[in-house]
């Protein structure tokens, strides 16, 4: 195998970010992030980065600043991820999370750097023609995140047969859940994902949840998710990163349980976790929303030997009232 000698993670001090740079640290790794702190947060970069460059990758100078570092592997986080915002303001997706990677792909053609893990999503797939959902079904997103995550999949694939890069795009269904060893303790700054709203509704930060419609074709008539607790996601991405330098190809997997749960079991499963009461609304469907989404990760089993271990939504719920209470 390659010695690695540094390793690059945009959006390092974000919320998927900061917990793969503990993973990194904690092997020995030398990292480097880069990362605008738009969201991120300093009180979660770790304090064993080799440096933190506040930077941003549509800006060349910070680019080439993080890559002077002699690095050979790439992560990338630093994209935004709200799917409901990206049906009313594309361009803010479109600027970052397309131009921005591209950018820096083309800094890592650039600097002669071969190998890039993408934080991809279960979003490239939209409406499920069937489930749970394998890495052969069809790729039809819904919402303007999701064909940004696709979009530049299709990149990935083109910069691989034309310029040699080897890349692992990893597709998460729904990240939750905080870091298993309680050290990340920075809440993420205005979340609109489901569990993290559920939390500021039981701190009391804000007054009700929101729940995006109640007339779905689903169990109870709200939207279904597989949840994956932020710590498997980690680990997934480090055995993703000795994947593509061990067998030099490319990877492109599914991140997710098998088994969904619906917003309405969210709140009451969260409810006996905390304690605390979760007031809640029926409120109008979110736009670009699937009904339901159901991950195989059997690839990603029979590839990297990866099973989440802390998905489970009482382990998430009782990880996040560690940061949250
Ligand atoms: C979306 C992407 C997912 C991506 C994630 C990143 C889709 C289909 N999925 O997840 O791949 O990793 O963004 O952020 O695009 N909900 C409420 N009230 C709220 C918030 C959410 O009812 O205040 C409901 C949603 O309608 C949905 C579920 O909770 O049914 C989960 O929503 P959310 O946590 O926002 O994630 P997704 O949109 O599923």
């Amino acid at each position: 195998m390659t010695q690695i000698k540094n390793i690059m993670v945009t959006g390092g001090a974000g919320y998927i970010g900061s917990h793969i740079v503990q993973f990194l640290c904690d092997k020995g790794y030398s990292v480097i992030i880069l990362d605008n702190f738009s969201l991120g947060l300093h009180e979660n970069v770790d304090p064993r980065v080799k440096e933190v460059i506040e930077g941003d990758i549509l800006t060349e100078q910070d680019i080439n600043k993080a890559f002077s570092h002699d690095i050979d592997v790439v992560f990338h986080f630093a994209a935004w991820k709200a799917a409901g915002e990206s049906m009313v303001d594309p361009a803010k997706y479109a600027r970052n999370n397309i131009g921005g990677t591209i950018s820096l792909l083309n800094g890592m053609l650039h600097h002669n750097v071969k190998y890039f893990v993408f934080s991809s999503s279960a979003a490239v797939y939209g409406n499920p023609a069937y489930l749970p959902i394998d890495e052969n079904h069809p790729l039809r997103p819904t919402n303007y995140y999701g064909y940004t995550k696709l979009i530049m999949e299709q990149n990935l694939d083109w910069y691989s047969r034309l310029k040699g890069i080897k890349y692992g795009s990893l597709r998460y269904f729904n990240a939750t859940g905080y870091d298993i060893n309680g050290k990340i303790r920075g809440k993420e700054k205005n979340p609109a994902n489901l569990s993290p709203v559920v939390m500021e509704v039981a701190a009391g930060i804000r007054a009700k949840l929101q729940v995006f419609g109640d007339d779905y074709n689903t169990r109870d008539g709200t939207g279904i998710r597989d949840y994956i607790h932020v710590t498997d996601l980690a680990d997934a991405h480090l055995l993703a990163m000795d994947y593509i330098l061990e067998k030099n190809e490319n990877l492109v997997v599914n991140l997710g349980t098998g088994s969904g749960h619906s917003v309405m079991e969210v709140i009451n499963i969260a409810k006996s976790v905390i304690g605390k009461d979760i007031p809640y609304e029926i409120v109008g469907r979110r736009a670009g929303d699937p009904a339901k989404l159901i991950a195989s990760s059997e690839l990603a089993h029979k590839l990297l030997g990866w099973q989440a271990q802390y998905s489970d939504l009482t382990t998430i719920f009782k990880t996040m009232c560690s940061v949250y209470f």
